[in-house]
């Protein structure tokens, strides 16, 4: 029997092996760009938004700052994530997720927000423990699709993250981006 599952797993991961090789000599020839991002605070003397804007580096690559004042300490935050497809309007796509972010950053258990986090923290102020309190940074965050560990098919995104502290819904912070598979052979 556990051979059986040993076998089933090293088969498993040789199938994921395969199938992350292609997708990375995919998605090396592949385009990501920030298109649009946009901050809404529910309640300014409580979160305040400073900066919240894209900026053009060159044709391909758009940077992402944000520069958020939290007026008041929280212990008891939830991200709830989501990306949305355009398709006559944007559609609820594959990702729907409520994250715990006070347990989060003490194990990293959220495979999605993890892979954003590894990307990011080195943009931001943000990887430390609860409570979280005063400015909330992210300078020049950006992505390349290699970085990713979703297959986005060519199109128009929205990953919408509403922000939940202490059980009170604050903030939503909207970043639009497109996705192109392969742009080798536009
Ligand atoms: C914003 O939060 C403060 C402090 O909790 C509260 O007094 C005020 O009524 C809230 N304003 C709105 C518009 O919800
Ligand atoms: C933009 O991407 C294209 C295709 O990968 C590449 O040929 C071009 O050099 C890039 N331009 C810049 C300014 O990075
Ligand atoms: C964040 O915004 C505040 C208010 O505009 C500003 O004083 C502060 O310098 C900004 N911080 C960074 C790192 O840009
Ligand atoms: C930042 O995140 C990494 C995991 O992504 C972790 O190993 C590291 O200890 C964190 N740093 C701090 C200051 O919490």
């Amino acid at each position: 029997m556990k051979f059986n599952v040993m076998g089933a797993k090293i088969i498993a991961y040789g199938l994921l092996l395969g199938l992350f090789s292609a997708y990375l000599s995919v998605y090396e020839t592949a385009q990501l760009k920030m298109t649009n991002v946009i901050c809404k605070s529910e309640n300014q003397s409580l979160i305040y938004v400073n900066e919240c804007r894209l900026r053009a580096i060159n044709r391909n690559i758009t940077i992402l700052n944000l520069n958020i004042s939290m007026l008041f300490s929280s212990s008891d935050i939830l991200l709830d994530m989501q990306i949305l497809k355009k398709a006559n309007g944007y559609k609820p796509w594959i990702v729907k997720t409520v994250v715990d972010i006070c347990k989060f950053v003490k194990k990293f258990n959220n495979p999605i927000l993890k892979v954003v986090h590894t990307i990011s923290k080195e943009y931001s102020n943000l990887n430390h423990s609860c409570p979280y309190m005063g400015y909330q940074l992210i300078k020049g965050f950006h992505v390349y699709p290699k970085q990713l560990h979703l297959p986005f098919p060519t199109g128009d995104y929205l990953l919408t993250l509403k922000w939940i502290y202490d059980k009170r819904f604050l903030l939503t912070t909207d970043v639009y981006f497109s996705f192109t598979e392969n742009i080798i052979d536009m």
